[in-house]
């Protein structure tokens, strides 16, 4: 038998479940009978009988030596990693462990501009100092895409002493950059590369999607086996390579950000998506390319919409291209993508996984079925003939904000005291929350930075144009919270 088809932690929990022993432990529902009947009923006795906590048969998921620590080691094997741990926190929890484990205070760290949220905690946790890579922007479609090596190499001259370099590969949308050449400039400095896989967990099965971090040389990436890969929400893991990384150092700052109330259903999701991935994942995914090029093909013959497909491939921030998101520019029907979400909802019950201004996502998995992409294509013909009185060619042009200067550490601007004043008369004050527009998708600015008229400018043409912006407490974004009394002088 190939021993990927082994489950030793799933195969354990219903074992233990099956000997129905007395627990006088948490949780304190005992199988269900101690809970809301209601809930109970709903959710099934099968899920509530593995529904268990550490106790000593069942290995620890902060000491793991036996079913989790083999569950590990299997999901390692898969994914082409030298270690893995399972994260009950999501990716965000694992994103965190990645770089915490690897910066300090005022250690520099090579960012991406568009980075999700987690990053930047994990920086202000750290104590770290971010330097940003701005992502390359599509004006076509006004999305941001990855960072070309490129600009790693630039920001690496300027900022050797940086201790790592994190990357987002794919991107929610799908596109990939060229990770492999990044991995091979950064590791000419003998520092990590850190890569959120949030988007990412199928590509290592299939040879028709990008490369996967571990399959690109990276030394550590954090992968969402809950979004795309068959777990349970929230369950993620952290692949390791050894080499510029201490795994062991890793599990210990893992293991502080971490419950000690694992969930053993999350756990055990884990270990079951891991065995579906590893023997079936192929020929899985085969069906959903098919699914995902045939609905592409559809969608591209409806006037008015638009389906990116391999064509946007050929510069070095878009190496290559996950067919299996669909990315659905729908600015020619002359109306934003929140529109068509909310079209979509209101007439055919279905729900896309993001909308922005100009476009929707929608997202293909072994989890589909012929009929589903059917009715979604006679959907969007539907829509495509209400709007047809107004197709138009508008030309969208996306603007870059200009990356204001660092005066304090993320932490130091998050920890400091505050006032809050109007936003007009903000500008040279040092900012202590977030502004972001969605899309594209980059913060304007983030605690610590030095708010610059071109700023002010930025966040208000972007509110006029009905953008959502957003960070700050006062979403009317009239005020904003700066560091007190604070003389900005830029720390880069
Ligand atoms: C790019 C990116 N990184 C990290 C995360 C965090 O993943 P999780 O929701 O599993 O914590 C997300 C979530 O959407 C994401 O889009």
């Amino acid at each position: 038998m190939n021993h990927q088809a082994r489950t030793p932690l799933f195969t354990a929990v219903i074992e233990h479940a099956k000997r129905n022993p007395i627990q006088f432990h948490i949780p304190g529902h005992k199988k269900g009978q101690g809970m809301d009947e209601e809930f109970k009923k709903f959710i099934g006795e099968n899920a509530l009988s593995i529904d268990l906590i550490n106790i000593a048969p069942l290995d620890d998921l902060h000491h793991p030596h036996g079913i989790i620590k083999e569950a590990q080691e299997l999901a390692a094997e898969a994914f082409g990693a030298d270690h893995t741990f399972f994260s009950v926190q999501g990716t965000s929890g694992a994103i965190m462990a990645m770089i915490m484990s690897v910066v300090g205070p005022n250690d520099k760290i090579i960012v991406p501009r568009n980075v999700h949220k987690s990053v930047m905690s994990a920086i202000i946790f750290a104590g770290a100092t971010p330097i940003f890579v701005h992502p390359e922007m599509d004006p076509k479609i006004g999305i941001a895409h990855g960072i070309t090596p490129n600009s790693v190499k630039k920001a690496l001259e300027q900022h050797p002493d940086a201790k790592a370099v994190l990357v987002i590969n794919p991107t929610y949308y799908g596109i990939a950059g060229n990770l492999r050449k990044i991995v091979d400039i950064v590791h000419q400095y003998n520092i990590p590369v850190l890569v959120d896989e949030a988007h990412g967990v199928h590509i290592h099965f299939h040879d028709e999607l990008p490369l996967s971090a571990m399959q690109a040389g990276a030394d550590m990436a954090a992968t969402s086996v809950h979004k795309l890969g068959g777990s349970l929400t929230q369950s993620s893991i952290l692949n390791i390579r050894n080499g510029l990384v201490n795994p062991s150092h890793v599990q210990s700052v893992m293991s502080m950000l971490t419950t000690t109330s694992t969930s053993y259903i999350l756990l055990a999701s884990l270990d079951a998506a891991r065995r579906n991935l590893a023997l079936n994942g192929k020929r899985l995914l085969d069906e959903a390319i098919h699914l995902a090029q045939d609905a592409r093909k559809r969608i591209n013959e409806i006037p008015g919409l638009y389906c990116v497909g391999d064509e946007i491939i050929g510069t070095e921030a878009v190496y290559d291209y996950d067919p299996t998101k669909l990315l659905i520019s729908v600015k020619d029907l002359g109306i934003t993508g929140y529109d068509v979400e909310k079209w979509l909802r209101k007439h055919y019950n279905i729900e896309v996984e993001l909308s922005d201004l100009y476009n929707i996502l929608v997202i293909i998995t072994p989890g589909d079925r012929p009929s589903d992409i059917d009715l979604f294509i006679s959907a969007l013909k539907k829509l495509s003939e209400e709007q047809s009185h107004q197709i138009q060619k508008k030309h969208l042009k996306v603007r870059l904000p200009k990356i204001p200067a660092l005066a304090l550490s993320p932490r130091d601007a998050f920890y400091a005291e505050t006032d809050i004043i109007p936003l007009d008369e903000s500008v040279g004050h040092v900012i202590a929350e977030f502004i972001m527009v969605y899309p594209p998708g980059i913060p304007i600015l983030l605690p610590g930075e030095i708010i610059t008229e071109d700023n002010i400018e930025y966040i208000k043409q972007n509110l006029a144009a009905g953008l959502p912006v957003q960070g700050p407490e006062d979403e009317s974004l009239k005020m904003i919270k700066v560091i007190k009394e604070l003389k900005p002088i830029p720390i880069y």
